[in-house]
């Protein structure tokens, strides 16, 4: 399963929308019930409207009626990791789920959400 993750995310990557930043991103994630989504960065001439991959991906999920999530997957051509806001998203919708981040001659590390946003603000802390 996660070479199917890996190959959506980096077929994904192909759609990307980066015309102001040339930076192609893409993401897949998997559903517990074994289902892939993805998504690519989708930018906007009002820079701040830029929609990441990570986000494209989990937002589509969700639309689809998916709520648990059990792995994601970055590609990249440098293999970087999330951005800030995504890992907020990340933690939001998915929890503590494995993350692969792979740059574009297939190298790849493991990581979490967890890892990439420590000490995370959630729902369990807007009290009762
Ligand atoms: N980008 C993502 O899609 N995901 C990230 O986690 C980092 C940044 C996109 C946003 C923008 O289109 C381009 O990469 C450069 O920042």
């Amino acid at each position: 399963m996660r070479s199917k993750l890996i190959e959506a995310a980096t077929n994904a990557r192909k759609n990307a929308y980066a015309i102001y930043s040339n930076f192609h991103v893409g993401a897949a994630v998997e559903t517990s019930s074994g289902k892939i989504f993805q998504g690519c960065n989708v930018e906007n001439a009002s820079y701040g409207l830029t929609i990441c991959a990570e986000r494209t991906a989990l937002v589509s999920a969700i639309a689809a009626g998916e709520n648990t999530f059990t792995h994601l997957v970055v590609a990249t051509e440098n293999g970087v990791s999330p951005c800030g806001a995504c890992r907020q998203v990340i933690w939001e919708l998915c929890g503590e789920i494995p993350i692969t981040l792979v740059d574009e001659t297939g190298v790849r590390t493991e990581t979490s959400s967890s890892e990439l946003l420590p000490q995370a603000f959630g729902q369990q802390d807007l009290g009762s």
